[in-house]
This record gives C-alpha cells, structure tokens and sequence, in this order.
C-alpha cells in the first residue's frame, strides 16, 4: 500500500462515525443523542458550532454529523465567502434538506455576508438584492432545512447574534496520549504496517494532545523506520525519531522552547505583552495566541494574565532553570 503523501492528511483514514471516533467522550456522548433525536424527528440537526485549538478534529467531526444523519456535506471556509453571492451561491446551489452546510473559520466571515447567514439560519431564506440604486429590488429565496457546522479556533471573535444562533456548541479538548496512541494504531493496522503499543504512546505523548501533529509525527518516525529497514516501529525507533524531530519529552518544539527561552530570560519571567513577545521571536501575536499559548497553558507553563504573559514555576523546571523554595524563580547573581 503505497504510503500517504508526506504532510498531506489522508483523508481515508477519517473515521466515518461517531463510534470510530477517538476520544472527546462528553461532546460524543452529548452529540450521540442529539443526531439519534434529530434523526427520530426526520429534522436538520440544529445548527452546531466547535470550537478548540487547531488540529483537534473539528472537520472530521462535521463529516461525521453528516454521515450519521445520512446527508451530504459541504465545505467551505469563513475567508472563502467574502460576499454575499458567495454565500447565496453555496446556500441556493448545492444544498437540499437536511444537509450539512461546514464553514470552517467561521470568525472569518465578512460582516456582510454574516448578516445574511441569520436569517438562513433562523428562517431558512435569504434576501437578495437585485440591482443597484432607487431600481434595487429585494426577493426572498427559500433555502432547505440544512445544519450549519462552524468551526473556530476564536469562539471569543463570533459576534453574540451569530452565536446566539447556534443551538449546539460544543468544545473539543486535547488528548490524552492514550487516546492518540489508540489512533494511530488504528491508522497504522489501516495502512498496512507495524507499530507497536509502547511506540504509539510515545508519539502520543509527544503531539502536544493534537490529532493532526499526532498524524504528522507518525508518517516521520515510519520515515525514519523504513529507512533503518525496519518493518515494526518499536520505541526506541520512535523516541530516536522524535528526539532527531527536535520535540522534547512534552512534545515542546524549538520554537515552543524559544517563546519560553525569550519569556524567562528577555523579559524575566514576564508580564509581557503578547505583541512585545511576538516581535521578539519574529512570529505575529495571533499565531502565538492561536497555535503557541494553548498547548503551554494547557501544560500550566505560562499564564495569561491583565498584565502580560507570565512563565509558571513548571515552565522554569521544565527547562531545567532553578524554582527556590521562596517561590522565587530563575537565577539570581
Ligand atoms: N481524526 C481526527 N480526529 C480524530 C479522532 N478524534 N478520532 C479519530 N480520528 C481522528
């Protein structure tokens, strides 16, 4: 079986329902009743809204909505519908009853094109303007009863009548090394090679709780395997591999470890605001406060707070800096 394109997600491997689906044990068990309901009534499922860091399985999740309801799906992207035509276009052009309707990104739809996403949401029409100036004319098209599943990794950026809107949200957390290992086991009996148990959960341990790295760091270290001429990825192939991958015992990679670096020895520990911090390891503030800072928050390595970014006593231990018994921390001359 030929392996899947390097860096590429492949998309075969998807699990196609909620059972097959690791992990999020709450959010399943909670959907689980709302799509058997839905499915009861014959209805559209409410409209849904995930949100969670990136890489968690949001797209894979509105994939299973659809295919546990039985409809199609189809996807687009908050920066993709920029005007209204656009949104008209998807909403009269593709969709019937009942189907999924993903926009993933959805903190980036236009103003504009989110005002006409209410009332297609609410009362399944849509107004659109016909022509221009005092000539301008205004029709009502029906839409079907379709589900709309928005995706964001900035909740905090959905305007309150947008949010309002949905009648399902739901946050999707982390996992657990367990959860990730079982998946990539799963991946690794699908594509038709070895991996063993201790293996799986050392690149789980590794992948920062997110699927999609988990996915990534498995194609490398079989990479690295296969190059050894080895047909079973056991643990020593894998710590090797991710030791030469630069990620450390918690996953931190050298960009994680420069954040940390700059935030203890730049700027003493912190507070420091996020754009000051950015600029002084050339990333922009939303990549550190989106892709960065969850993962070393959720590890309880920096904190946000009113003032600033502030690095905890476990992001000093983790580098192997000094914590005093005083509470102080770092090194003092
Ligand atoms: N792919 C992405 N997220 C997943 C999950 N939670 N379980 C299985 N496969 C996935």
């Amino acid at each position: 079986m030929s392996a899947p394109e390097s860096g590429q997600p492949d998309h075969t491997l998807r699990p196609k329902t909620l059972a097959e689906y690791v992990g999020q044990v709450r959010l399943k068990e909670k959907l689980s009743v709302y799509l058997k309901a839905a499915r009861g009534r014959k209805e559209a499922l409410d409209h849904t809204l995930l949100f969670g860091p990136p890489g968690l399985g949001k797209t894979t999740l509105a994939h299973i909505i659809a295919f546990e309801l039985g409809v199609n799906v189809r996807v687009t992207s908050g920066p993709a519908i920029e005007k209204p035509g656009d949104l008209a276009a998807i909403l009269t052009n593709s969709l019937e009853d009942g189907d999924v309707l993903f926009i993933d990104e959805i903190h980036r739809l236009g103003r504009v094109a989110e005002e006409h996403l209410y009332p297609a949401m609410e009362d399944f029409k849509l107004d659109i303007v016909l022509g221009q100036g005092p000539a301008a004319r205004t029709i009502e098209l029906p839409l079907p009863r379709f589900t709309l599943v928005g995706a964001t990794t900035r909740p905090g950026l959905i305007s309150a009548p947008m949010r309002s809107r949905f009648g399902i949200i739901e946050h999707l957390e982390y996992y657990t090394a367990e959860e990730i290992a079982q998946n990539l086991l799963r991946d690794a009996r699908l594509l038709g090679f070895g991996l063993e148990e201790e293996a799986a959960l050392e690149i789980g341990g590794r992948s920062r709780g997110t699927m999609r790295i988990a996915k990534r760091l498995l194609r490398r270290v079989r990479d690295y395997a296969e190059v050894a001429g080895e047909s079973l990825i056991g643990l020593d192939r894998s710590h090797d591999a991710l030791d030469k991958l630069g990620l450390d015992a918690a996953g931190l990679d050298d960009r994680d470890k420069k954040y940390l670096e700059t935030l203890i020895h730049r700027f003493a520990g912190g507070p420091v605001g996020v754009d000051t911090l950015a600029t002084a390891i050339s990333e922009d503030a939303l990549t550190l406060e989106d892709v960065y800072e969850p993962y070393l928050i959720q590890l309880g390595f920096i904190k946000r707070t009113p003032r600033g970014r502030v690095a905890t006593a476990h992001a000093y231990d983790h580098l192997g800096l000094p914590v005093h018994d005083d509470g102080r921390l770092g090194m003092f001359n």
